[in-house]
């Protein structure tokens, strides 16, 4: 047993139809006025409209934000927190998928706290209480609604800041698999591979422990059996549901062991190239297992032992097993498989090299990384 430190500070509520309980879960966590936060796609599949209506049947004022975009930047938070000020909540809600999610905690952190973005980029940097939050995830990808980090891009530099602080995560994760079946195609693809990326990460990181383990290993379980049937049979309501609390649990294990080099090597790809995160984190992932399975074969068999048999290796590579597993799955979401065919240049990769190497995320992978070794493994995608 690996000794950890474990509190649970969400409340999750699991099953088809929940979003009908939004109204009944504000209430009991007494509020009045909630600022809802959501997204233009999410609004137009009706999602946000049947949340609204449920928190005004149970008695609260509500008013809407739904300014929220893809990789939600330090602008985008300053509208949300101008929408707060002049709306003065008591609870907010995040409708949406992660950037929703992420923007609303944003919001939280500078209304509850003052300052901007950057003054909570880290662990632990709000002082306040902040506001209680409830998130209703639509994708089933970054595991936001489980976890207290908001990723959050400043509009200026780009970097991707993780803004981490245990007042910041949410009191109620409410999933309902039914609001992910309208994801767009390529949307499940992408969420699913950035959650697939968090189970295996988190199951060798440095931080992991006997909690985290157990939250990550569930999470691969459903999600590596989830992925397919959700991209072949959209309507799958159980592989959805597989999906939606394979993403949360993963976000637990985030919480509890944090992530590794393939969402280092990520990062600048979204920041200079403008990759969507789940293709970036895609991208990396086969490389950095193969890369930590020359000294963590037992960890990726263990994995690939609970998944599904095309994730075993038929001799001892299980690493590079699992590594083809996932390029498989990448290929059947119809997802790139080279940084060449994405617009990244070859003259590139020394400059991401070194903002890879910077990462806060990359100090958590269970083999160290020398500065040729992020060349390379950005040479061997590309
Ligand atoms: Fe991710």
């Amino acid at each position: 047993m690996i000794p950890f430190d474990f509190e649970s500070r969400t409340r999750i509520v699991f099953g088809p139809r929940s979003l009908e309980r939004l109204g009944e879960l504000a209430r009991e966590l007494g509020a009045c006025r909630a600022l809802v936060v959501s997204d233009p796609g999410v609004v137009a599949a009706g999602h946000t409209e049947r949340g609204m209506r449920t928190l005004a049947a149970a008695g609260l004022a509500v008013q809407l934000f739904d300014a929220v975009r893809e990789n939600p930047s330090t602008d985008d938070v300053q509208r949300g927190v101008e929408a707060a000020s002049a709306w003065q909540p008591d609870l907010l809600v995040g409708l949406g998928g992660g950037s929703a999610l992420d923007c609303t905690k944003g919001v939280n952190f500078i209304h509850s706290n003052g300052g901007r973005m950057q003054d909570y980029w880290g662990v632990g940097k709000a002082t306040r209480p902040m506001l209680p939050m409830i998130a209703v995830p639509t994708t089933a990808g970054t595991g936001s609604e489980t976890q207290s980090f908001a990723l959050i891009s400043d509009a200026q530099t780009k970097a991707k800041m993780a803004c981490g602080d245990k007042k910041a995560a949410c009191r109620v994760a409410l999933l309902d698999p039914e609001l992910t079946v309208t994801q767009p195609a390529r949307v499940t693809a992408l969420t699913g591979i950035d959650a697939i990326a968090h189970a295996i990460e988190t199951f060798v990181s440095k931080r992991r422990n006997s909690i985290s383990l157990m939250f990550s290993r569930e999470a691969w379980r459903l999600l590596s059996a989830g992925f397919s049937r959700v991209i072949d049979q959209p309507s799958d309501l159980t592989a959805r549901a597989a999906m939606q609390w394979g993403a949360s649990l993963a976000g637990l294990a985030i919480e509890n062991s944090m992530l590794g080099a393939a969402h280092a090597l990520a990062n600048p790809l979204t920041a200079r190239f403008g990759l969507a995160h789940g293709e970036a984190v895609g991208l990396m992932l086969p490389h950095v297992i193969r890369f930590n399975g020359e000294l963590f074969q037992d960890w990726y068999r263990e994995l690939a032992e609970v998944g599904p048999a095309a994730s075993r290796a038929s001799g001892v590579d299980a690493a590079g097993g699992l590594a083809e597993f996932v390029e498989l799955l990448l290929r059947r979401a119809g997802l790139a498989a080279r940084l060449s065919c994405r617009g990244v240049t070859e003259e590139s990769l020394p400059a991401l090299a070194a903002d890879a190497a910077r990462q806060w995320t990359g100090t958590f992978n269970p083999r160290d990384v020398a500065p040729d070794e992020w060349v390379r493994l950005y040479q061997q995608a590309f």
